[in-house]
């Protein structure tokens, strides 16, 4: 049997100074779905992460809180873990830089660059972000700040080890201008070149004396090896690297790290350097993905306005929180976490798209077949094929996306299957086909492509939300049948059995509302945070709601599907309108002056449609048309630009 390719993907490691808050999470639930994802399409996966946990930063910390470092550490390391269990990270190791089998490693290597002359006895006389563990230049400081985070620098006056840095400056400029690859996402690339390689790289300070939580410089105990020295090694350490037979030479170089933007300048500039001083090969891609930020501005532990994802995992379940990181932001830029975009998701994607379309369609099974999967006739009908072959092509296109970090594009490329499914119904109508026993086979080829449809989503869901397959399994009942959940099995259409007896369970995710969660969220943040994000008199005075008054109204793509003249009434028309539910809505509008019933059949107009049931005239009325008025009292009905399927969401 062929050696199965391997596939290598790390994380930053954490500093344990504090929880970590929904940002840090975001870079670990990549790396997981990149590692679930490489393990689903028959890749041998190592994911590393871990904790960096010594230096200045952490020292101070745990002295403010009366502890040993090795005590503060070890309680956030074990809230850390518990927070990655809780998001379903399955690492296959765990680093803790405090760990003998990490410092014995560094020790040496730290040895190796002093026998082989790449590290010299030198003083240090310059400036030191603390929080960052960083050295800046006094040219390099943004207003007397550090450029990085913007807090105060200070000034340090030590005896220290310096790392000629100079010497290997030219082979990292052409390792990097020959590798595109390495440095992810490409507008990256030029920051690092033209602000730090081409000013000339300085010799980098790789020891400090003022403390001690450190791994010591072995043959010069007064000094503790600079933490990011420490730090950077852990992705081979934990591999066993010097150690004959380790995993080092199986899984290096590491296919990808992924790392925040602002820790570029560490994993593309130092980190080679000191790989190349050792001789060993360069990580294939470092990737820097872009912040997670709240919408008044940088996240932040200190600042206390972080965002506990435990709390969110907790409450809204950590396949949400992960489907959300995942999908909002296109990997790689900037992105805004709030309640609003997230519940809006949550509603949008996962209860409207993706939990309608498993509930409406288990429900039609068991309504019309009593859950026995029928058999499907081997017809030619467009829609059919249409399905089916939107359902084969999207593997492909999730693993093309995949293939280029393009996390959030693979999801959506997903979700238009998810769509298509959802308009399958849509235009296949099961609940008028089971109207004519005429009809019956092909209602069970319709019940039968939805229920693969479904398989095959879940299939590509697992990289990304681990339980939802599961859930999905449950009510497809092929639980045990892995072969029918491997990636290998969407090759083909129609491979889960007629005879299957499906089951409807709970709905995947219940939809939400919006109001109530941002109150039930807001009960739990600090008083003051509270008053801020009340105080808006003026707009309220001023006539102006905001995005959540707003978001009360549900506005929606209808589709007219039937319309008739009311008897004895010259205003009104009884209308039947399509909503993409299992039954239409009956509305009565005021149009009959201006619209004849037959020209109103087939338009697509937008629709309120959780507006209060009405009667007009003895009709009951389930929603509201929109119309513009022109300045004579004409109603001119709202129209969508393009068709859509019906029930889409108007936003
Ligand atoms: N300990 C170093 C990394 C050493 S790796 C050899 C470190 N730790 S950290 O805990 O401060 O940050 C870890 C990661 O979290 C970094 O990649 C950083 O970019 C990321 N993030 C911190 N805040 C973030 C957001 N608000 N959004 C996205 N990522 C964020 O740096």
């Amino acid at each position: 049997m062929a050696e199965k390719k391997t596939f290598y993907v790390t994380t930053p490691i954490y500093y344990p100074s504090n929880k970590l808050h929904v940002g840090n999470s975001y870079t670990t639930v990549a790396a997981d779905a990149m590692a679930r994802f490489k393990r689903l399409t028959g890749y041998r996966v190592w994911f590393l992460t871990g904790t960096d946990e010594h230096g200045q930063k952490i020292q101070r910390q745990a002295e403010a809180a009366g502890k040993a470092p090795a005590d503060f550490v070890d309680e956030i390391v074990a809230w850390i873990k518990e927070l990655w269990n809780e998001l379903d990270i399955e690492f296959d190791d765990f680093i803790r830089t405090s760990e003998p089998r990490h410092k014995d490693k560094v020790s040496r290597i730290f040895e190796r660059y002093y026998e082989q002359g790449d590290i010299y006895k030198g003083k240090y006389e310059g400036l030191y972000c603390t929080p960052c563990e960083a050295y800046w230049t006094e040219r390099q400081l943004d207003d007397g700040n550090c450029p990085d985070c913007g807090r105060k620098v200070e000034l340090i006056d030590e005896e220290a080890y310096f790392f000629k840095m100079s010497r290997y400056a030219d082979r990292l400029l052409e390792h990097i201008e020959t590798h595109p690859e390495f440095i992810q996402p490409p507008s990256r690339k030029n920051e690092m070149i033209n602000n730090f390689l081409k000013p000339g790289l300085e010799d980098l300070c790789v020891s400090r004396t003022s403390f001690d939580w450190g791994i010591p410089v072995p043959f010069d105990r007064d000094h503790v090896i600079y933490v990011w020295l420490d730090a950077l090694s852990n992705y081979i350490t934990a591999l066993g690297y010097g150690e004959e037979g380790s995993l080092y030479d199986q899984f290096w170089p590491a296919d990808v790290q992924l790392i925040g933007k602002d820790i570029l300048r560490f994993h593309t500039i130092y980190w080679p350097i000191f790989l190349m001083a050792l001789g060993e090969p360069l990580p294939k891609t470092v990737f820097g993905h872009g912040w997670l930020m709240l919408q008044e501005g940088k996240m932040s532990k200190s600042k206390g306005n972080a965002i506990d994802p435990m709390v969110l995992a907790g409450r809204y379940s950590s396949d949400a929180l992960r489907y959300f990181l995942l999908r909002e932001i296109p990997f790689g830029q900037d992105g805004v976490f709030s309640l609003e975009a997230f519940i809006t998701r949550i509603n949008n994607d996962l209860a409207n798209d993706l939990g309608n379309l498993v509930s409406r369609t288990l429900t039609m099974a068991e309504r019309y077949f009593d859950g026995v999967l029928p058999e499907p006739s081997a017809g030619d009908r467009a829609t059919d094929h249409e399905l089916s072959r939107t359902a084969l092509n999207t593997p492909g296109a999730v693993e093309a996306a995949m293939d280029q970090m393009k996390i959030s594009d693979a999801l959506a490329g997903l979700w238009l299957l998810v769509r298509q499914s959802n308009k399958y119904i849509d235009d296949n109508m099961p609940w008028s086909l089971a109207k004519d026993p005429a009809n019956r086979e092909r209602l069970g080829t319709v019940i039968y492509n939805l229920i693969e449809s479904i398989r095959f989503i879940g299939v590509m869901l697992k990289p990304y939300m681990p339980r939802t397959p599961e859930s999905i399994w449950e009510q497809l009942n092929i639980k045990a049948d892995k072969d029918l959940q491997e990636w290998e099995s969407l090759a083909g259409w129609g491979r889960i059995k007629p005879g299957t007896v499906v089951k409807r369970g709970d709905d995947l995710f219940p939809r939400l509302n919006l109001q109530a969660e941002i109150r039930a969220m807001r009960a739990d943040k600090p008083a003051e945070e509270t008053a801020v994000d009340q105080s808006a008199p003026a707009e309220e005075q001023a006539g102006l709601i905001n995005l959540e008054q707003f978001q009360q109204v549900d506005l929606r793509v209808a589709e007219i599907s039937d319309a008739e003249r009311v008897p004895k009434s010259d205003k009104l028309l009884k209308l039947e309108v399509d909503l993409g539910e299992e039954t239409k809505r009956q509305v009565a509008a005021g149009l009959a002056e201006y619209y004849q019933p037959e020209e109103l059949i087939g338009k697509q107009v937008i629709f309120v449609a959780n507006l209060k049931p009405v009667k007009l005239r003895g009709i009951l009325s389930q929603g509201m048309l929109l119309a513009a008025v022109s300045a004579d009292g004409v109603p001119v009905l709202t129209a969508v630009d393009r068709k859509i399927a019906p029930g889409s969401r108007v936003s």
